[in-house]
């Protein structure tokens, strides 16, 4: 490093030096690994690529980036999209076409066919997934992507590493050393004292929390897949050295890395192995070796938890953990929604999130790579007459498409036929009705289904924070079946909607007569209008209005003199609704029409974008701090 860039490094080590020393030594109290560990925090900053080191510099001018309004991300899978990492670069034109700029790649490094999932069992955290290329081809698409203005996330899965990984195979060989990083047991006790208080994560897909090894007579942790090994992250050596692994990726040339199934990292005898405080401790270190070696990497935790749980993630103003999180609560409980046709719990989890200071930013999205879980408000459910395990088996049979008037293709996922418990699988387009119509040449039903997508795509993009797309999405892609025929996959219905991506639909997104012509423009027209419009960015202010009718939701946004309300149909039937407050006329962002709010004509399952600039006297309160809506 030149004399210059030396500075820089050690500027940054001492902004974080005491506490990141304080919080090593409290949970490891080992000052040989915490020296060791510095001085590789200098090697890989040394190491990091002059464009990544330039990169940092304009981030940390600019440490907000990633709450402006001018971002949509998409997740993909490299083979299910263009075959491998250098297809994908030849497929930057396309994204670029969607308006997305910032790409999640689903897990690419070494794994082995057959006991992956999907990609999140990693057997080499320095290596690519052969038949998806090599570091080098991760390292020029990141290049390409940023020469267009996209950002680039991939996962890094700390909780667990594959069996096959080189320290399973050690540790399985009998190599004490290794065995110690993970949780080896050789007499069943403790291992059914953990099962008595930690819940299962695949219930049925792979059921309990460890897997007995005959070859080498051990039991060991494994609270996902058998083949999916519990890191032990109470040994320094593992959080070392998967640090030294965090920081070789984002040299790779990350701008997001997303921490895979984050709150599981620490186990502790007698609780539930979830969010425990050394989760955190340790998240919180990560985000300074961040900020010390790559500061324009940012953080985007996995935590599928209840709000409560979620939130600290965040951690505190002044010591910050994950940069970003999942809005999961808001995802589950818009596709309650679409299936009770009754938005009170919706519009009350916007309410609590719009609570949230405005440095929390979320990822907001509809459907990823895994299932619906039905993690929901059951206490003020059950306020209205609405009891969990009944409810649970309604949002089943509706998705599945078993209810009456359901029009929704979807599967189950981990059904548990003992407590009736069960999660959901299924695309947008298939959980909207865009399969079902397609399959019965139904005309009237298939332009609701589409209409309906567009509604629920209108309101994730309401809301603060990056919208995030599934790769095949903006293409109205309904779900694949073909997995039933891959014995490595039939067990898994995540499958279903991890198809390949339609490039034929893609061809035909110019045609307007298509569902998929007509849900790509629509969502480009959206994301458009979201990169346009200032009071969509993370500074406004948030809220939700009263409709008069429980199946619309009304969200208000305001910033900087500009207004909006989104307005959204969740019901078959046409709605006409009265907004409280707001007087004079609205421009529709879409069709540029006037409305006022008062007796507003929605379609079914429709939405409308509003506009309206505000009035100086607003503006003036605004100024004064006051606020102006509810
Ligand atoms: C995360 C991933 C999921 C995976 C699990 C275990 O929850 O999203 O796909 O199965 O972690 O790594």
């Amino acid at each position: 490093m030149t004399k210059k860039e030396t500075a820089l490094f050690q500027s940054r080590l001492a902004r974080h030096l005491d506490e990141l020393r304080w919080l090593y030594m409290e949970l490891y109290d080992n000052g040989d690994m915490f020296a060791e560990l510095c001085d590789n925090l200098y090697q890989f900053a040394s190491a990091r690529p002059a464009a990544l080191k330039k990169r940092d510099l304009e981030r940390e001018a600019d440490p907000e980036w990633y709450k402006s309004n001018d971002l949509t991300g998409m997740m993909l899978y490299i083979d299910n999209f263009a075959g491998n990492l250098n297809g994908v670069r030849e497929k930057l034109p396309y994204i670029e076409k969607t308006g997305v700029n910032l790409l999640h790649l689903m897990p690419f490094l070494d794994t082995v066919p057959g006991r992956s999932d999907g990609g999140y069992a990693v057997a080499d955290f320095r290596s690519v997934r052969p038949d998806l290329g090599a570091m080098e081809d991760l390292e020029q698409l990141a290049e390409a992507c940023h020469k267009k203005g996209v950002n680039l996330c991939m996962d890094f899965v700390m909780n667990h590493t594959s069996q096959d990984h080189i320290w399973a195979k050690k540790a399985r060989a009998g190599n004490g050393e290794y065995m110690s990083r993970y949780f080896f047991f050789a007499d069943p006790a403790i291992p059914q004292e953990y099962e008595k208080t930690v819940p299962q994560a695949f219930p049925t897909t792979a059921p309990g929390n460890f897997t007995w090894l005959e070859d080498c007579q051990h039991w060991v942790m494994t609270s996902f897949y058998p083949y999916q090994w519990d890191l032990n992250y109470r040994n320094p050596r593992v959080f070392n050295e998967m640090m030294y692994n965090f920081l070789f990726l984002a040299n790779k040339g990350m701008d997001m890395i997303r921490i895979d199934a984050v709150p599981y990292i620490w186990k502790e005898l007698g609780t539930d192995c979830r969010n425990l405080p050394q989760v955190h401790t340790i998240v919180r270190m990560m985000r300074m070796i961040g900020e010390i070696v790559c500061p324009s990497v940012i953080l985007l935790g996995e935590v599928v938890m209840e709000p409560v749980k979620v939130a600290p993630y965040f951690g505190t103003v002044e010591k910050p953990e994950c940069h970003l999180l999942y809005n999961v609560t808001t995802m589950c409980t818009t596709w309650h929604t679409v299936a009770t046709r009754d938005a009170r719990l919706l519009r009350k989890q916007l309410d609590i999130v719009n609570t949230l200071p405005k440095q929390y930013v979320f990822l907001n999205y509809l459907r990823c790579h895994d299932d619906i879980g039905w993690g929901l408000d059951y206490d003020t459910l059950a306020q209205w007459g609405v009891s969990e395990v009944p409810h649970k088996k309604f949002l089943s049979d509706w998705f599945c498409g078993r209810y009456p008037g359901s029009v929704s293709r979807g599967e189950l996922y981990n059904a548990d036929p003992a407590s009736g418990d069960a999660r959901q699988c299924g695309t947008t387009a298939s959980l909207c009705g865009i399969e079902k119509a397609g399959f019965e040449g139904d005309a009237d039903a298939m332009e609701r289904a589409v209409r309906f997508d567009l509604t629920l795509h209108a309101m994730m993009m309401m809301q603060t924070g990056i919208p995030l797309l599934y790769s095949g999405d903006e293409l109205a892609q309904v779900n694949d079946y073909s997995y039933k025929d891959d014995p490595d996959k039939a067990q898994d219905s995540r499958y279903l909607h991890r198809g390949r991506l339609r490039w034929d639909l893609a061809e035909r997104v110019s045609d307007l007569s298509t569902p998929e012509g007509q849900v790509f423009t629509g969502l480009k027209a959206l994301g458009k209008l979201r990169r346009a419009n200032p009071a969509f960015g993370a500074a406004a202010d948030v809220w939700t209005l009263d409709t008069g009718d429980d199946g619309v939701l009304a969200i208000g946004r305001y910033w900087a003199g500009q207004k909006l309300i989104g307005v959204f149909n969740f019901t078959p039937e046409g709605k006409t609704v009265t907004l409280p407050h707001d007087p004079g006329a609205f421009t529709d962002l879409l069709s540029g029409e006037k409305h006022i709010l008062q007796n507003l004509q929605l379609p079914a399952y429709g939405f409308f974008y509003l506009e309206q600039s505000c009035c100086f006297f607003d503006a003036f309160r605004v100024q004064r701090g006051e606020k102006l809506y509810n």
